[in-house]
């Protein structure tokens, strides 16, 4: 393909764009995984994985965002953790959980012995959840600072993983992956809600955007022991898109 033809492809806001740049080959090591591009989409970070261009992380100046009235009307977070089936009881990992907004929702839902693990990489946004949840009244939420190659998370620990318009963000997908794969029980699943791409109008930036085909094909590696289980298509703008984490036998 020639330069130019790549470039146009880079800035053609179609699906076909994000699944048909060229592919990172199977790779085993961080420089050899992404690929990087000086000229990209001015919301991405000219970054690279698997033929998707990771997004900018939003800054704590985005909690605003997040907690906005309208968001419940646009999102339909309480059906989205409805629709999670939670039970009494469960560990609840929230990576990249922002100012605690879906956290708080999902905290209910586990009590009287579960509870909700809110994992960020911004100090701000640790704050500020757990103001929310002392301001909703809600304990069972446990705050913990992860890195952009890791959730902090004990191994073996969680039953359900949830990233809400999180995942498209990850500067390094693979790595919070094979971390994140870790943390779960056998059984345990794994959540990616994230904008449909397949709606070109589902009205949010191109990078905010992910294929149901992209997800999979970014998380159902071998080494991650994941399998794709369910698609919940509720959402008015989104996918709930689950995987379960294999037991070693299966
Ligand atoms: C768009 S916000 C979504 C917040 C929340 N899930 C919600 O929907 O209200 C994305 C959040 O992911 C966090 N984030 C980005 N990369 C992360 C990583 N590697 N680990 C944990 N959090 C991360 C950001 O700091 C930010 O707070």
């Amino acid at each position: 393909m020639t330069r130019i033809a790549f470039v146009l492809l880079l800035l053609t806001p179609t699906l076909k764009a994000q699944e048909e740049i060229a592919e990172t080959p199977a790779a085993s090591t961080a420089t050899e995984r992404y690929v990087w591009n000086a000229e990209h989409d001015p919301n991405g970070i000219g970054k690279f994985y698997k033929g998707r261009e990771i997004a900018h992380v939003m800054g704590f100046a985005g909690a605003v965002w997040l907690e906005r009235d309208t968001r419940e009307e646009e999102e339909r977070l309480t059906l989205l953790v409805k629709s999670l089936k939670l039970k009494p009881g469960d560990v609840v990992a929230d990576i990249g959980a922002g100012s605690g907004v879906i956290s708080a929702i999902m905290a209910e839902q586990v009590l009287p012995t579960g509870f909700v693990i809110g994992v960020d990489v911004q100090d701000e946004m640790l704050l500020r959840l757990q103001e929310n949840a002392r301001r909703k009244g809600v304990t069972n939420i446990v705050p913990i600072k992860g890195t952009q190659q890791s959730s902090s998370l004990a191994p073996s620990s969680v039953d359900l993983a949830i990233m809400v318009d999180v995942y498209h963000e990850f500067e390094f997908p693979y790595e919070m992956m094979a971390d994140i794969s870790k943390a779960m029980k056998p059984g345990g699943r794994v959540v990616l809600v994230e904008y449909r791409m397949e709606d070109p109008t589902v009205p949010i930036k191109l990078v905010h955007k992910m294929s149901q085909r992209q997800a999979r094909k970014e998380v159902e590696q071998p080494e991650f022991n994941m399998k794709w289980t369910e698609t919940i298509d509720v959402l008015p703008r989104q996918h709930i898109i689950v995987f379960t984490k294999q037991s070693q036998e299966e």
